[in-house]
């Protein structure tokens, strides 16, 4: 179990932030990393040909240690959407043919498939949260697994549902997918860095990561994972940095055919962000060193001590195996009362929420104080007016 690390943010005891699935905060150096960057830029002389490249390529190779894949196999992107893009750019779709999603999935894992359907006379197929219920909370794998079939070009999903933590077994979506051709996309930006992911174990055709959230980075960067089978595709943007030999500033117009080698040809322009990069790396290395398995385990002792805190006053969650440890959606029952998130931010308690559920997303830094001063206004919130 890793101790609290909240002395390594810039946290005020009396704020509890339990919403890293909204956005995380910045370690203390990860925002240096950043200073350091922006005074580079401010004198630019300091930059020399080697910053195009040196830390793009440490963090592409952190990011690949963390899903278990090659440094190789990894793209520079700024978002989600992007990713996805470069999914729906490269990968194959007939008409008749469906793209399966989950119902309420993240936004920038379904627009650009519905541009592709609608591009190429094909369907999105979204299993629905009625196909997935049950008792103990959403179940959803058994629900995607009996809704691929021949005609399922792709499979874009996450690890765990954004709205309430809901765990997908990708290892078994992974299979059905390869016994039925479908091409497998995922969306890991609510999980990556917080749950083990395996890429050898999965086997997806494309995976992407933005990583302002579970990686503890940025915003306006990510990663995707482009399978090697994938690596003669097509990118979104022709960039002189991604062509053979970028290195070589006196030469970028000795104009190249062959691109950089790998998944860099996908990489977005200016890739080589100087304060972003960096800050990127920081944050990588400090959560490899703690390790992923670590904090899944350490998150999971948080957020099963809020759910049976939450059980005393009524207040409902999916059973741990259904759900990644990282996060708890409660429910209550008639709804989440208006106004609550209002009443908790006027305390300093930051939770979210969405859908049906107030979503819990604790990190390393978040301490016993932090669920008592939780619980002390739920429980007022919550109480019957006198
Ligand atoms: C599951 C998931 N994917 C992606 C994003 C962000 O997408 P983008 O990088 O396109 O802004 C979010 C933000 O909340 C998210 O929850």
């Amino acid at each position: 179990m890793i101790e609290n690390q909240r002395h390594l943010f810039d946290m005020p005891e009396d704020i509890a932030y339990l919403n890293c699935a909204y956005m995380s905060p910045l370690m203390n150096k990860v925002r240096e990393e950043g200073r350091r960057g922006i005074q580079a830029k401010a004198q630019p002389w300091r930059l020399a040909p080697p910053d195009f490249f040196e830390r793009s390529q440490a963090a592409r190779a952190a990011f690949a240690r963390i899903i278990n894949a090659k440094a190789d196999d990894i793209a520079i992107i700024p978002s989600v959407s992007y990713g996805i893009s470069l999914a729906a750019h490269n990968l194959p779709l007939k008409p008749g043919q469906n793209i399966l999603c989950l119902e309420d999935q993240f936004p920038s894992n379904v627009y650009p498939w519905r541009r592709m359907a609608a591009d190429r006379g094909a369907a999105l197929h979204m299993v629905t949260r009625a196909a997935a219920r049950t008792d103990a909370g959403a179940h959803w794998t058994p629900a995607i697994l009996d809704a691929v079939n021949d005609k399922t070009a792709i499979i874009a999903l996450p690890h765990c549902h954004w709205t309430d933590g809901a765990l997908v077994d990708l290892v078994e979506v992974g299979k059905k997918a390869r016994q039925h051709g479908s091409a497998l996309v995922l969306d890991i930006t609510q999980s990556g860095g917080a749950l083990p992911f395996d890429i050898s174990k999965i086997k997806p055709d494309f995976v992407v990561c933005a990583t302002y959230k579970w990686l503890l980075g940025p915003y306006s960067l990510g990663f995707a994972y482009v399978a090697p089978k994938w690596q003669n595709g097509v990118p979104l943007e022709e960039g002189w940095i991604a062509r053979a030999g970028s290195e070589n500033f006196a030469r970028l117009v000795d104009y190249q055919d062959e691109y950089q080698h790998g998944a860099q040809r996908f990489d977005m322009g200016e890739r080589s962000n100087f304060h972003l990069m960096p800050m990127a790396l920081a944050a990588l290395e400090q959560i490899l060193k703690w390790g992923v398995a670590e904090i899944q385990q350490s998150l999971s002792a948080k957020t099963e001590k809020i759910a049976r805190r939450a059980m005393e006053i009524g207040l409902v969650s999916a059973t741990p195996k259904l759900r990644a440890g990282h996060f708890l959606g409660l429910r209550f029952d008639g709804g989440v009362p208006g106004g609550l998130l209002r009443t908790l931010a006027g305390r300093n308690i930051f939770v979210s929420v969405r859908g049906d559920s107030m979503r819990i997303t604790p990190h390393l830094y978040n301490n016993d104080a932090d669920i008592e001063r939780l619980f002390s206004a739920l429980k007022l919130s919550l109480a019957p007016p006198q």
